[in-house]
Order: structure tokens, then C-alpha cells, then sequence
């Protein structure tokens, strides 16, 4: 957790034009700048940036938010590392909780893998030396993955305590194992070093190659700390992350050294699982920084049934889905060692889509098989959002195994017409336009502050907006709105964006109009509660209320119209 006061600062004090102007050109127009939006495609621009708000709205796509949204939508940061990201040019120092509780563990692999690194020059790292050439890895090439090499003898304990690094912090990042006689046991040793970074560029974690063959297992990693969820990690995607953003395209493969091996010889949008099938938030992750994948695994058959599995997480998560074909015995790796890279480009970009790879993988011999065969492909297709590429992979499956389109989507559980989500529904209610018009008069707001309590707004979110203008006196949308409210902040943004705002008197009166009729619900309630009891006292008492309250009805305004249409 960051302290909400230096969120408050960071987002003082930065210029949100300023920072959007780093990543794309924006055009001044009277107060505001404007875009081609960065989130969908278009012709025309519509993505806006008011420098006075400190706010982005894209009046196509409807993204919209600060400074920190911008980042985490551009840069696909989490809330903390935009946070933290803004903080870092501003230059103003933040600590946070978790970022402490986790802090030991960043230092003691850091550490590591200097000793690691350090290692692998000198003589001591001789037998790495050996093997990455043996492999033709030129470490030159490959800066940014940071390797090293664990000695048979050890040394890294006690190259951190030289460092004032614990055992009890090399412990708790799972580098060493406390054995029965007290004595520490080095988890790694003589092994190639493979540091595995966060999006951060932090170390969490390693794996290791032995060096001798007999040595198993083959491949040892780090295990799983409060900062290493194999499940949650690709390999690589730090360092490529950046690449795959440009050709909005990642090549998935299976190994460390096909990663190594690929990247040093240019193909750089690279990612890999931790030796584990990919995991559905693996394929979440991949979407975040690219719209296609390719699937470059083993050509063994086990190659292939992984590549069948990750088909339909990664269509899932709506990317589309290409796998490239080897040679049965071979790897990426192997491949690009016998073959040349160019052979190997070659065959990337001659990889097929899912579909025709799915039908090739699968030769059905019997009907029941086909049958299997055409249900899973039915079921794969049943899960692209994309209008246009749904009805073209329908259509297509219709045609080649001679099924009416209809019948396949039937077959299609849920689904009738085609799966794009209805365009969204953006009446405002009413209560979400008085919270908007408090919103852009804030400043008068204090005056009418105690007219409404949160419980009079109904819409939770509106709620939480209210009671934190109360209790603040201002509003941090973010704060007080989940990702559950989505549909409300983009309302909020984009009523703030167009800046709109009525007269005092005009917000006086709404404030007004609202209490009145939170009001009256109330007393219908308390009505017909009377009615059932059968309690004539209380049923007189509150119909009198409820004439009183209706005449003080016709005295309040009506609505002003400048908020009073759809966005
Ligand atoms: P090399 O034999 O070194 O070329 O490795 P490779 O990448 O070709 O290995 P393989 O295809 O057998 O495995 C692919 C990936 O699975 C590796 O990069 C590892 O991440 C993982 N892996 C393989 N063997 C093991 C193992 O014994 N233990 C663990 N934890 N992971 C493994
Ligand atoms: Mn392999």
C-alpha cells in the first residue's frame, strides 16, 4: 500500500500532457490537447487531454482517467508500479508496505546473481564458460538476461554475508536450504544461471541448468516464494516485453535456451513458461503486450499437445492464435543451430492459424473421433469476441466439415447471435448525473454538503464517491471506485472531460429534488408497511407526511438540462 497523501502529490504534481507527449505527439486545441487514441483504432481523433483536469478521455473508446490510468492502460502497469513509475520522474521517494515485506527477497537474488554473474567470468565459472559456447550462446548478445554460473563449491553464502546479506534472507528467497547440521545448503550448484525478472526488472527468482548431463534434475528453479508464482511468470518477457509491444506480436516457446538462442540472433518478442503448460494467467499476461501469438514449441509430439492446450487459453484472452510447425526431432533452439536463422523466420512467418493446425494435428479415424475433433474446435471458436473473425472461423468450419452454420451455433452454449458484448449502454441515471454535476462544482459543494447523506445514492458506487467527498472534502475517482464500477467511471470521466456545469442554484436544486425523492420512497415504504400491519395511526401519519413532502415537491425546479442527455 502507498500512503494516499503521495498519491495525492505524485498526481499533483504531474503533468499529464507532459508525460502522454512521451509516448505520442498531442495536438494543442483551445485548453485541451488532442489524439488519435492510443486504445482503438481510428480516423479521426477523439482521445483528449485536459492539462487543468489532469485527466485523458477518449470520447470513441471511452478510456479514460489520470495520469496513473494512463500508465497502467498504455504501459499495462498494475496500480502501484504507475504509482511508482510517476513517483520515480518526479523524483519523490515512496516505500510500500508489500514493496518492504518483499524487499528482502529482491535483495538476497540480487545479490545472487551478481555472485552468479561474477562467477561465470572468472575462473571458477569455467565450466559455464564451456557450455554456453558448446550451446553457441554468446553472452555478449544477451546482457539483459544476466546469467551466471552457481559453482559445484559454493561461495554464495558467503559472498552475502561479505555484502551484509543474511542467511536467514538468502533462506527466505530459497537459495539455500538449511540442512540438519545447521549447515546451509546451496540450492544451486554447478548449474547455469538463468535470473527470471519481474515487469519491474527485479529478480525473482532463478532457474538452473546442469552443466553434467547426470546431474538431474535437468532444469532446477527457484522454489515458489511470496514474489515466484511459476504459474504467473513467462520467461523473457521483461526483456521482451517492449519488442512485442511494437510488432504487437510474442513468439511463445518452451525452453530458456530457445528463448537465449532466438533473441541473440535477433528475434526478440519472446517469451517462455517456466517448464510448466501455460497457464491461463500466463496467456492473460501475453495479451497485455500483444494482439497475436505464435506458438514456436517443441516438434515432438509433446511439443504439439502443449500447443494444442494453449490454443484455447490464449483464444480465450482474444488473441489470435498461430503455431509454427518443426521438425519432429527438433527445437527452436536445435533448429536455428542446424538450420540457420533465416530458415527459422522463414517458418514463423508460414506458421498457420489455430484452426487449420488444430485439423492437422488431429487426422480422425473414425466419426466419433471427428466428432470430438469438430466440438473442440466449435467450443475454441465459440470464445472469439471479435465479430468479424468469429463469423469468418464459423463460416470456415462450416464449409470444410460440411455442417450448417446454424447447427454449430447452436452447439454453442449461451450464444445465439454472434458473441461481441452489446454496445454498452450509456444512459445516465440520475443519481450518477447529480454525483457528476457535485463533481464539476466542487468548490460550491461544501455549502450544500449537508443536505444528503451517502445512504441517500442507491448506486454503490455513487455512494462511495459521496461519502469520500465528505469525508475528504475532495475525490479521488480511483480510490473510491472498483474495477466493478467500470461503467461508472467512464461515465464520471467523461463528464468531467466535457466540463459541463450548471448554477448553483440549479445544483441546489437537484441536491434537493434527490432527498425529496429518496424521501418519498421512504414513506411509500413506511405506507404500505401500515397498510399490512392494518396500523391506521401510522398509515394517516404517513400519508399526511407524504402530502406535505409532495407540496414541497412542487416548489423544487425542474431538472436542469445541461447534464441531461446521453453521453
Ligand atoms: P535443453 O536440453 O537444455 O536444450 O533444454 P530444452 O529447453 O530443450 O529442454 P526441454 O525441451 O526438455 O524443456 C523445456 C523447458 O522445460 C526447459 O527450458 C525448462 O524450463 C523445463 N524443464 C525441462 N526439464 C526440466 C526439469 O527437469 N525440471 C524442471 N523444473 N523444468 C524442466
Ligand atoms: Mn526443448
Amino acid at each position: 500500500m502507498i500512503e494516499q497523501e503521495k498519491i495525492e502529490e505524485i498526481k499533483r504534481q504531474t503533468d499529464i500532457v507532459d508525460l502522454i507527449s512521451q509516448y505520442f505527439p498531442l495536438k494543442k486545441l483551445g485548453k485541451n490537447y488532442r489524439a488519435l487514441c492510443p486504445f482503438h483504432s481510428e480516423k479521426t481523433p477523439s482521445f483528449y487531454v485536459s492539462p487543468e483536469k489532469g485527466i485523458f478521455y477518449c470520447f470513441g473508446c471511452k478510456k479514460g482517467g489520470n495520469a496513473i490510468n494512463f500508465l497502467m492502460e498504455y504501459e499495462k502497469m498494475d496500480f502501484p508500479t504507475a504509482v511508482k513509475s510517476l513517483a520515480k520522474r518526479l523524483g519523490i521517494e515512496i516505500e510500500t508496505t508489500k514493496g518492504l515485506k518483499y524487499k528482502e527477497i529482491y535483495e538476497a537474488n540480487e545479490i545472487a546473481c551478481q555472485f552468479y554473474a561474477l562467477c561465470l567470468t572468472k575462473t571458477i565459472g569455467k565450466r559455464g564458460q564451456n557450455y554456453l559456447v558448446d550451446r553457441k550462446i554468446d553472452i555478449e548478445k544477451l546482457q539483459d538476461f544476466r546469467l551466471g554460473y552457481a559453482p559445484s563449491s559454493g561461495g554464495l553464502v558467503t559472498y552475502a554475508r561479505q555484502k551484509g546479506l543474511s542467511k536467514q534472507s538468502l533462506s527466505k528467497a530459497g537459495l539455500i536450504s538449511q540442512s540438519t547440521s545447521s549447515r546451509s545448503l546451496e540450492v544451486f550448484r554447478d548449474r547455469l544461471i538463468f535470473p527470471i525478472l519481474n515487469l519491474s526488472g527485479r529478480i525473482i527468482g532463478f532457474g538452473g541448468r546442469s552443466i553434467d548431463d547426470q546431474h538431474k534434475p535437468k532444469y532446477l528453479n527457484s522454489p515458489e516464494t511470496p514474489t515466484f508464482k511459476k504459474g504467473d511468470i513467462l520467461y523473457g518477457l521483461y526483456q521482451a516485453k517492449k519488442a512485442m509491444r511494437t510488432k504487437n506480436e510474442a513468439i511463445l516457446v518452451e525452453g530458456y535456451f530457445d528463448l537465449l538462442s532466438l533473441f541473440q540472433r535477433g528475434i526478440n518478442n519472446l517469451c517462455a513458461p517456466l517448464g510448466t503448460s501455460l497457464t491461463e494467467r500466463q496467456a492473460m499476461l501475453i495479451s497485455r503486450f500483444a494482439k497475436k501469438v505464435n506458438i514456436l514449441f517443441d516438434g515432438d509430439l509433446s511439443g504439439m499437445k502443449a500447443a494444442l492446450r494453449a490454443i484455447g487459453l490464449l483464444i480465450n484472452v482474444q488473441v489470435d492464435v498461430f503455431v509454427t510447425s518443426l521438425p519432429e526431432d527438433s527445437d527452436p533452439d536445435r533448429f536455428v543451430n542446424e538450420s540457420g536463422v533465416d530458415e527459422l523466420k522463414e517458418a514463423i512467418e508460414s506458421a498457420v492459424d489455430f484452426f487449420h493446425f488444430y485439423k492437422k494435428m488431429s487426422k480422425p479415424e473414425t466419426v466419433e473421433q471427428e466428432v470430438v475433433l469438430i466440438k473442440d474446435l466449435i467450443q475454441i471458436i465459440g470464445n472469439i469476441n471479435d465479430p468479424i473473425r468469429f463469423d469468418r472461423y464459423l463460416k470456415y468450419a462450416s464449409h470444410v466439415f460440411d455442417i450448417p452454420v446454424e447447427t454449430i451455433k447452436n452447439t454453442m452454449d449461451g450464444r445465439t447471435e454472434f458473441p461481441h458484448k452489446p454496445v454498452r449502454q450509456t444512459r445516465i441515471m440520475p443519481e450518477e448525473k447529480l454525483i457528476a454535476m457535485i463533481l464539476n462544482m466542487r468548490e460550491h459543494f461544501a455549502e450544500f454538503k449537508s443536505i444528503l447523506v451517502p445512504e441517500d445514492f442507491t448506486v454503490p458506487g455513487v455512494r462511495r464517491l459521496y461519502r469520500q467527498l465528505l469525508d475528504r472534502g475532495d475525490i479521488d475517482i480511483d480510490d473510491a471506485l472498483t474495477s466493478a464500477d467500470e461503467d461508472l467511471r467512464q461515465k464520471v470521466y467523461s463528464i468531467i472531460m466535457r466540463g459541463e456545469s450548471v448554477t448553483k442554484e440549479a445544483l441546489l436544486e437537484s441536491i434537493k429534488r434527490h432527498k425529496s425523492s429518496v424521501e418519498e420512497t421512504r414513506i411509500r415504504t413506511k405506507i404500505s408497511e401500515a397498510r399490512t400491519k392494518g396500523d391506521d395511526v401510522a398509515l394517516t401519519k404517513y400519508q399526511k407526511e407524504h402530502e406535505a413532502l409532495k407540496q414541497k415537491m412542487l416548489h423544487i425546479k425542474k431538472d436542469p438540462v445541461a447534464l441531461d442527455r446521453e453521453l
